[in-house]
């Protein structure tokens, strides 16, 4: 065993581990807190030495997804909101009213923006569109999931839960399913890489809670047929939670520009809640989303209360108890600059940048996109290992996802790909690696070889043990 540990950890560990951990030489690592203080300029240094070795890959456009707006002077103008309210706290909004005056706001423009203004309850009724904040996407997909089990234990008495969702959803649900217990039905896709209609109706059971959708989904970017799965969560009496963390802010913007966007919020009658991420299309840094539901009735069985607790009487929408206000109001004042025009003008640019990207994957023979998609966009390389190109574009510095069944490249669309030049550099650089890859074989080493191992081990319990080992490397000194 104790073998076994050590030829995993030489083969697949120890190049994760430095990539995990490359500054060990540089920068030594601290293991107990200094007995004196070393002074903030030599903190302030490190800090900035440490920014500097990492900025530029993304800063050029190199990342799919990961900072999505990432201007010098937006950064900026972020930092100084969010340095502005660094002391707040939603816990104590009685100290900060500021803090919930943002938080309610940035739930309103974002439902108003999702269609909650042409819905039969108007925004701030019981049965209108309301929401919370949370810390990101995987935590309004978590906290509608509870939402939706406990509701669903109240008011139809379904003590072993289930969710009906497309294989395409997001991990954050099979999360949701392993911390609240409830059972995850997966259904297949159709060939345009949407929820296939028939088997999602088909998995439906008594036990169904509720059926997921995606607007987007991340592996390929696709929309599922929401308003078809509307009707159908109406007919069956289920919940339905559209998955918006990717496309909530980028497809309104995309639609008005004239793009092909079907409906997708809560216009659909049957979409009882959405997620969607501040963070990611909203331009707000780190450490928002929101989490909508029609009608505050669902939100409740998201609050958590405790009336008879020593430390007072106490209450909490979210999982976490203390939250950083200076995040919310960084959020806010994004919103707020930005405005609607400002995000049709970036959408306009990513979707340029996106058309570029696309029209080079198909010119290049060997690669094939999956689906039809507006921005974020899935290709595979059916004659070639599509997990070599992969790691060729990584040897020219590109950070895009793997992603597999079938093997396929992911890239998610940011400003960043909008700088002249950067899309034509992509186009190039896969053409060059396609080439590379066509012409050489038995090419060894890279990422290729272990999402290949991964793929072909039958026992995923090894493949769970292995990403378990993955984060243990994570917080190695
Ligand atoms: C469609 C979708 N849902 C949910 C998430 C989870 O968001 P987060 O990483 O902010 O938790 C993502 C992240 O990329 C996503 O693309």
């Amino acid at each position: 065993m104790a073998q076994d540990q050590a030829q995993a950890d030489s083969e697949f560990l120890a190049p994760i581990d430095q990539m995990m951990h490359p500054y060990r030489q540089q920068f030594p690592a601290n293991s107990r807190i200094p007995r004196q203080g070393r002074s903030r300029d030599e903190i302030l240094a490190e800090l900035t030495e440490l920014r500097a070795l990492e900025e530029s890959r993304w800063k050029q456009g190199y990342a799919s997804g990961s900072v999505y707006h990432g201007d010098s002077s937006h950064i900026e103008y972020m930092n100084q909101a969010y340095a502005l309210h660094s002391q707040t706290n939603q816990l104590h909004s009685d100290l900060w009213p500021s803090a919930a005056k943002f938080e309610a706001e940035i739930i309103a423009m974002t439902a108003t923006m999702l269609g909650a203004d042409r819905t039969t309850a108007p925004f701030g009724s019981e049965e209108g569109v309301c929401g919370s904040v949370s810390s990101g996407g995987s935590e309004s997909i978590l906290l509608a999931m509870k939402a939706y089990r406990d509701w669903a234990r109240d008011k139809r008495g379904i003590t072993e839960p289930e969710l009906v969702m497309p294989v395409s959803a997001h991990a954050a649900f099979h999360k949701a399913g392993q911390y609240f217990q409830i059972k995850i039905r997966t259904t297949p896709l159709d060939d345009g890489f949407r929820a296939d209609l028939n088997a999602l109706e088909d998995a439906i059971n008594e036990n169904t809670i509720g059926i997921i959708g995606s607007a987007v989904n991340f592996p390929y970017g696709t929309i599922d047929p929401l308003e078809e799965m509307s009707e159908i969560a109406l007919r069956r009496g289920v919940l339905m939670h559209v998955d918006g963390c990717l496309g909530g802010y980028f497809l309104p913007w995309a639609e008005k520009l004239g793009a092909p966007v079907p409906q997708f919020d809560f216009r659909l009658p049957g979409v009882t809640s959405m997620s969607c991420d501040t963070h990611k299309y909203g331009y707000a840094p780190k450490g928002t989303s929101v989490v909508l539901y029609r009608g505050m009735e669902l939100r409740r069985y998201q609050f958590f209360t405790l009336a008879d607790w020593p430390g007072g009487l106490y209450y909490s929408p979210t999982f976490s108890g203390s939250r950083p206000g200076g995040l919310s109001a960084a959020c806010w004042a994004a919103l707020m600059t930005i405005g609607e025009q400002g995000y049709l003008d970036a959408t306009k640019r990513i979707l340029d940048a996106v058309a570029i990207m696309k029209q080079g994957v198909e010119s290049i023979p060997e690669l094939r996109l999956l689906g039809k998609t507006v921005g974020v966009f899935a290709f595979t390389a059916d004659s070639l290992d599509t997990y070599q190109v992969l790691d060729q574009m990584s040897y020219r510095h590109w950070a895009l996802t793997g992603l597999q069944h079938p093997p396929a490249i992911h890239l998610s669309p940011t400003q960043r790909h909008t700088t002249p030049g950067v899309a034509e550099r992509f186009v190039s650089d896969l053409r060059e690696s396609v080439a590379f890859v066509r012409e050489t074989p038995n090419i060894e080493g890279g990422m290729a070889p272990i999402y290949g191992l991964a793929a072909s081990i039958p026992d995923k319990s090894i493949v769970h043990d292995l990403l378990k080992q993955v984060m243990d490397v994570y917080y190695r000194l």
